[in-house]
């Protein structure tokens, strides 16, 4: 849906209370300012506390994490509704159908969010192919020790298996272009003609388990990617590679990842579990040959200007009456985070 020229817009921030004063600087805010009225002190945490007069002006709400769920009864509250930006990924948590239903156009910042996310994750397989996280903490317990002969260790000619070729997995695959890797993709939904294909090479998922040394897991937590990786597909696997999982924890069975940590020396590093945070004596926690950290991959501390920035420019466009650069589709939500 495009705005008129002549419309004045009146936008409101939906998310978080105290989140815009981190996603936004004076900057973007004078770049709100330009194209809406915005009382930038205004937070909706919760509609049903909202005053009514503020919700039935508002054209644009730009939302961010913990932005409450917005039905058929939030929308019939804001009749003039016509944009909803995310400054954030996934908008599953906060949208319903209804929002599609009315021809409200909605806007992600998840590209914005990718780049953090595969930063970390090439930094997780540079680590673990030099053999990092063991080195540092054989050289803990023992600052005698030199680092072994191991010809296991190393990011020479090493095979990475990137399972998505998601916003995140792609800008994966672009990160390790400049090394010696042969990168394999396995992803059901990549096109014939899809560029990626020049980049890394598509097989089957037995194929990139068998074969990868390092497999990063970038795919959506849909119902058919859930529990994805189990026993049958750890067996797979080479004792000594590496599974990371930035995506989400319910993808992998972790159970099944303990057995193939304790049986053939699997090792991993995890972002994301079940639940989160994982309890005090979970199996994984402590487990020699597993990193876990909380949920950091994504953006994070001045990152979250990265994200604001893409509201922003989003907002601009969409006041100007042209298309936004990262719309979220009703149709494309089967597949997408
Ligand atoms: N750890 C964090 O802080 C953090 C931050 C951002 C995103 N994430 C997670 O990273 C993952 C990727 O996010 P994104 O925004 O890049 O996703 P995205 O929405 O861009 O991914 C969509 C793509 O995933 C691929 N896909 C769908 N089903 C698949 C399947 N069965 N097997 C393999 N590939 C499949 C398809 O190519 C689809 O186009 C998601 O799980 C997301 O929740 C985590």
């Amino acid at each position: 849906m495009r705005f008129p020229e002549s419309d004045t817009l009146t936008a409101a921030f939906a998310m978080r209370a105290g989140l815009p004063r981190r996603l936004f600087g004076v900057a973007e805010l004078e770049r709100i300012q330009a194209v809406a009225d915005l009382d930038e002190k205004l937070t909706i945490s919760d509609f049903r506390q909202a005053d009514p007069r503020v919700l039935a002006a508002i054209d644009v709400l730009i939302t961010g994490w913990d932005c409450p769920w917005i039905g058929a009864a939030e929308l019939a509250a804001m009749p003039r509704l016509r944009a909803v930006v995310h400054a954030a990924g996934t908008v599953r948590d906060h949208l319903g159908p209804d929002v599609w239903a009315r021809g409200i156009t909605v806007t992600t910042a998840a590209d914005a969010n990718a780049v953090p996310v595969a930063e970390y994750t090439l930094a997780a397989i540079l680590l673990a192919g030099k053999g990092v996280p063991e080195l540092a903490r054989g050289y803990a317990a023992d600052p005698g020790c030199a680092a072994a002969d191991r010809p296991d260790i190393g990011n020479y000619r090493r095979t990475v298996g990137i399972l998505g070729a998601s916003r995140v997995g792609r800008r994966v695959i672009d990160l390790l272009g400049p090394f010696d890797f042969t990168v394999l993709l396995h992803d059901p939904y990549v096109a014939g003609d899809d560029p990626v294909r020049a980049r890394a090479t598509t097989v089957s998922l037995d194929e990139l388990l068998r074969r990868s040394s390092v497999v990063s897991v970038h795919a959506p937590l849909l119902a058919e990617t859930t529990g994805l990786l189990g026993d049958r597909q750890f067996d797979l696997m080479s004792p000594g590679s590496v599974l990371i999982n930035t995506a989400r924890g319910a993808i992998v069975d972790q159970d099944a990842l303990v057995r193939a940590v304790r049986a053939k020396g699997v090792r991993a590093v995890l972002d994301v579990t079940v639940p989160e945070p994982l309890p005090a004596g979970h199996p994984l926690r402590g487990l020699p040959g597993v990193i876990l950290t909380p949920h950091v991959a994504g953006s994070l501390g001045n990152e979250l200007h990265r994200l604001g920035e893409s509201a922003v420019s989003e907002l601009e466009l969409l006041a100007a009456g042209r298309p936004p650069r990262s719309p979220v589709r009703w149709e494309s939500r089967a597949t997408m985070a």
